[in-house]
Formats: C-alpha cells, structure tokens, sequence
C-alpha cells in the first residue's frame, strides 16, 4: 500500500524523543526534556496584538505571499545583509521545513550535507528523489565543512547540479560556520547552489552574525522565519529569499506552492508583518543572554577529561562528546543516559554522525522562558544563583548528566 520510497521513513526523531519522555513523565519519573528543542520564550505582545487585530482576514493571499508582508521582509533582509532584495525576491510558506522540502522536490541533482545537520534534510532529499552526499566534520572545524571536502565530491563528477545546506547557528552542534569564505570560493568554482538556512541567526549570541550570502550572494538562497527569533514556530510562517538570478527557480517554487499549501494563513502574515517592521531589539537582547548565560554555564559544567564539548556561539543546542567505550553506538548511550538519569537527549546519529561516536545533542530549552526575561534586569549577568531560581531543570539535569558521566 505504500511506495517504497516513504516505507523506510520514520517519524522526525525529534518528536519521537518528546513522546517517549512525556510516556516516561506520566509513568511518574521526573524527566529533563534536554531533547526537543523548541525556543522556551513567549511571543512578543505586540506581535500577539497584531495577529488578534487581524484574525478577521479570510481570503486567500497571493501564492507568493502577501506583497506588504514581502516588501517588509525585502526592507528587513536587505538592511541585515548589506545587499539590495526586493519583494520580488521573497517567498512566504508555512515553515521553512515545507519551502525546503519543495526545493528538494523540484532540485534536480546531488545534496552536500555536512554531518551533523538538521535531522529533516536528510529524509527529505530522500522523498525529492536526490542523492546525499554526506560530508563529515570535524571538532576542529566548528563542525562544518572544510572548502576541499565539498571539492573532492564536486570535483568528481562537474556536470552535475549540486545543493549544500549550510546551517549556521547550527543545529545540532549550537556553532556558527567561520570558513565562509573559503567555502564560497568551491561554490562560486563549481557552480553550486547553497541553501543557507539561517533560521537561528537573531540569536547569534556575539553580534557579528555573517551569512554564506556575504560572500556569494547570487548562489544563496536564505531560509529564515518566524519560528526560533520569536518562539512563533507553532504559527507556521517561514521565507526564502531568492537572488533574481535564480527567478526560474523562484517562479517553480510558486507553481509547487500553488499546487500544495496555496498560501500561509492570512492573519499570521499580517502579524508578521508587525514581526518584521517592529522593534524587537529588547526582546531579542533578553532572549540572546539568556541562552547565551544558560549554555555556558552547562558547557561550564560539563567539559572535563571525560566530556569535549564547545560553548555555544547561538540558537539552544549544545553537543558534548562523551569518552565512553561502554556503548556500541550514541543510540544506547542516551537510552541507557535517559533511563538511568531521567535526561532526554538526542544522539548524534540522528544528525548524520558515524553511529560509533558518543556525541549526543542536548537542547537546552526545559525553562520558563516568560518568567526568566520579565525577572531579568537589565544588564543582570545570568549565574547559577539566577539558573536555579528561574531555570532549575536546567541546573539539575545538567548535574544528572555531569553524574552519569563521573559513574560511567
Ligand atoms: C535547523 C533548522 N532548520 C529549519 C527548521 C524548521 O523551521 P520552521 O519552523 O521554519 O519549519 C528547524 C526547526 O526545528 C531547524 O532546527
């Protein structure tokens, strides 16, 4: 009854990791839902006010997205990149997820995907029919991939068409890529089209965020949305921004769009038009120091002889590496980590790494985000005295692990 090519495909991990731990919470064990990562803060009110205001708008809008909402975005984007995007340039869909998997639909030739990435680019190169090439990371490298690595693959076979995703702040590994330039100098050589999803960049933790489209802006299409900056990834709303060199591709996009999602909700675009011509830069200031506070203290507490990790440059992942020789793969080593501390997280082979490295990533979202920004003062340093006050499964979650690793 069902194709082959959707047989093998599981549920996304990461949801997967969210009902075992809720199964496990309602059994009775207290659980640190270090798995999941969704951003723990509220969404700002007057962004809420604006979709309240608007919740009376019921016709369907154009399939590229509302043009107000796009020329709001294009104003947005250009200033953020120092490089000139029209509303022609945008396209609104409900989540970047779906506007990728599009884009896979539509791609035709071989995917670069640096390991780890994203636990969705995968199973969706896979349903878009397109063969992945993983390329393997080193520590070393932030995690991302060195300019000959993406060579010797492109190099092998120049006719084809290729797309590398590039993810920076990453997700699993919480780091920013510092070799952009190098690696545009390959994409710019062999003509490869990048997909830089940028979806966690306003909350770089240093205020120098750069993209991949500093450097070869007409190669790269920009991913980014609502979902992470403002905590609204249940309100579904996400954009590429695609150079006019690549219109063919921008208009191939509306045609998948028109013939699957239509448009992205009315009154969502409305609010977010208010998201992105509003000033959020308290809201953001708060929400980047908190997580910046939270991750170094966790990275603070966990890096020792037995544990290599790197502290977090943005978003909410941190990804420690445990020196273990107990466990046949990172699979076991987080069930046995789960079960043994109530600790859920994720293993890196969920993101593309060799099975055999204990690396886990460890989400660090499970606070009140509300109640952390309204008590934060302004210019207030986030110390463990602050962390167990406002973030407390945080504090004993992360002596849990810090446990498990001193008794393993
Ligand atoms: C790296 C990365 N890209 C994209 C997405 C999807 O975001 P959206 O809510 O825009 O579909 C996520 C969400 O978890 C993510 O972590």
């Amino acid at each position: 009854m069902f194709k082959k090519i959707v047989k093998n495909l599981e549920p996304s991990s990461t949801l997967k990791i969210n009902e075992i731990s809720k199964e496990l919470e309602d059994s009775g064990k207290e659980i640190f839902k270090f798995g999941f990562g969704q951003s723990p803060f509220e969404i700002p009110t007057n962004i809420v006010s604006a979709l309240k205001d608007n919740a009376n708008h019921n016709i369907y809008l154009p399939m590229q997205g509302m043009k107000k909402l796009r020329e709001t975005i294009a104003k947005y984007i250009s200033k953020k990149k120092k490089y000139e995007y029209t509303s022609g340039n945008i396209i609104i869909g409900p989540g970047t997820k779906e506007l990728m998997f599009l884009l896979q639909i539509l791609f035709d030739g071989e995917i670069l995907l640096p390991a780890p990435s994203w636990v969705s680019y995968y199973p969706q190169a896979t349903l878009g029919r397109n063969k992945v090439h993983w390329i393997q990371t080193k520590r070393e490298n932030n995690w991302f991939p060195a300019a000959r690595d993406i060579e010797e693959i492109v190099s092998k076979n120049k006719e084809k068409n290729y797309l590398l995703f590039l993810n920076s702040p990453n997700n699993p590994s919480g780091l920013i890529c510092n070799n952009l330039e190098e690696i545009s100098s390959i994409v710019k050589k062999y003509n490869i089209l990048v997909l830089s999803d940028e979806i966690y960049s306003e909350l770089t933790f240093e205020s120098s965020f750069k993209s991949i489209s500093n450097f070869c802006p007409e190669k790269t299409i920009i991913s980014d949305g609502l979902s992470k900056w403002c905590a609204a990834g249940g309100w579904r709303l996400g954009y590429f921004v695609i150079p006019k060199n690549l219109n063919l591709l921008m208009e191939k996009i509306k045609v998948l769009a028109s013939e699957t999602f239509s448009s992205v909700s009315a009154p969502i675009q409305y609010a977010a038009i208010t998201a992105y011509n509003s000033d959020q830069s308290e809201y953001l200031k708060k929400a980047r120091t908190i997580l910046k506070g939270v991750g170094n203290y966790i990275y603070e507490i966990l890096k020792s002889n037995n544990t290599i990790v790197n502290k977090p440059d943005g978003g909410f992942y941190i990804m420690p590496e445990f020196v273990n020789k107990n466990f046949s793969n990172s699979c076991k080593m987080c069930n046995d980590i789960l079960v043994k501390t109530g600790v859920a997280l994720l293993p890196g082979t969920d993101f593309g790494l060799p099975p055999e490295k204990m690396i886990a990533r460890l989400s660090f979202t499970d606070f009140d985000g509300k109640k952390f920004m309204q008590n934060l003062k302004n210019n207030a340093k986030v110390d463990e005295n602050l962390l167990r006050k406002f973030a407390p499964k945080i504090v004993e979650g992360t002596k849990r692990l810090k446990g498990w690793v001193e008794s393993t």
